[in-house]
């Protein structure tokens, strides 16, 4: 199981300085989370991928088994040093911006299943890629709730041909994941714990040629906002803990 919990935090620290060191303090964090915390499944550190002229924003993308793993997070020391830290200096330019993710409603009936969910998939080969074609996508709907819902079976599909489920490989293609064949390591779709009619895209690629060539073959859905598409880099952290 990947957790129910999913948090995505936009850092806007005030300068490089404090960017580097809180990089560098919240790897320290995801080591200790990679080896000592079975309820931490990924905490990946990322930073804006093509703005050179930023340098003070941070991200990060951490996945707990529920609440109770991440309270049980937050009160391990390196966390609580870290939290002290922060909070005697003045490390930000502004406040943090959390958003917290979940998985879609028809997962979460059975949270703890090992069946597949039709909204997500992540590769193991993730963990060894290079340079990780990280995106982060927002999609709020005009209709709300009930458009957003109504949006499940188009976003399903798009998980599907992600995953390379509608490739029609060749025999010698037979035992290669599906995923390997569209470049994509990590597709999840997710609803926003925050505001209805809100829906978020992780997605992971081998390199931006894939990022390019699978967003080209999901179509534009109508009645809906998309926003900017944050393109990151993976500077620390993990994307990707095997199930112990
Ligand atoms: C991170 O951990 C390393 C190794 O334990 C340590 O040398 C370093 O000071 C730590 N960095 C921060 C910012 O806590
Ligand atoms: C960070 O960017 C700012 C403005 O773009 C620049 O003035 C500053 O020198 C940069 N700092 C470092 C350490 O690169
Ligand atoms: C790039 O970063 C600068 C400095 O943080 C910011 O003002 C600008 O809006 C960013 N550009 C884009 C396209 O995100
Ligand atoms: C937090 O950790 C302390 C010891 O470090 C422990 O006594 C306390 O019960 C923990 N609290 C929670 C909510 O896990
Ligand atoms: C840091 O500040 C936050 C919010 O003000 C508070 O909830 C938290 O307990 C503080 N943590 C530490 C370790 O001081
Ligand atoms: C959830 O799990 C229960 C017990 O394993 C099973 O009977 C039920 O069909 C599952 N529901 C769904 C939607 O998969
Ligand atoms: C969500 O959509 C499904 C069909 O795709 C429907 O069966 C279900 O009732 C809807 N749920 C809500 C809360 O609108």
């Amino acid at each position: 199981m990947l957790g129910s919990m999913i948090l995505v935090a936009l850092l806007p620290t005030l300068n490089a300085t404090y960017r580097d060191k809180l990089l560098e303090t919240m790897t320290n964090v995801s080591h200790n989370a990679f080896a000592n915390e079975p309820g931490v499944h990924q905490f990946a550190l990322l930073t804006p991928r093509y703005n050179e002229s930023d340098n003070t924003s941070l991200y990060s993308i951490e996945r707990y088994t529920d609440n109770a793993a991440f309270q049980s997070h937050l009160n391990t020391s390196i966390v609580t040093d870290m939290f002290t830290w922060i909070n005697a200096s003045n490390i930000y330019q502004a406040p943090p911006t959390v958003y917290q993710l979940g998985p879609l409603s028809s997962t979460t009936e059975n949270a703890s299943s090992t069946s597949p969910s039709p909204y997500e998939f992540v590769h193991p080969e993730v963990a060894k890629a290079e340079d990780p074609f990280v995106v982060v996508r927002q999609v709020d709907y005009a209709g709300g709730a009930k458009a957003a819902n109504a949006s499940l079976p188009y976003w399903k599909e798009v998980v599907a041909r992600a995953r390379g489920d509608s490739e029609q490989s060749g025999d010698d293609e037979k035992d290669k994941p599906g995923s390997a064949s569209t470049g994509t390591l990590a597709y999840g779709v997710f609803g926003s714990s925050d505001q209805a009619g809100r829906i978020f895209v992780l997605a992971v690629y081998v390199d931006e040629t894939a990022f390019r060539q699978n967003t080209a073959a999901e179509g534009i859905e109508e009645g809906i906002e998309v926003s900017q598409p944050r393109f990151l880099k993976l500077r620390g952290g993990f994307l990707y803990k095997p199930p112990a």
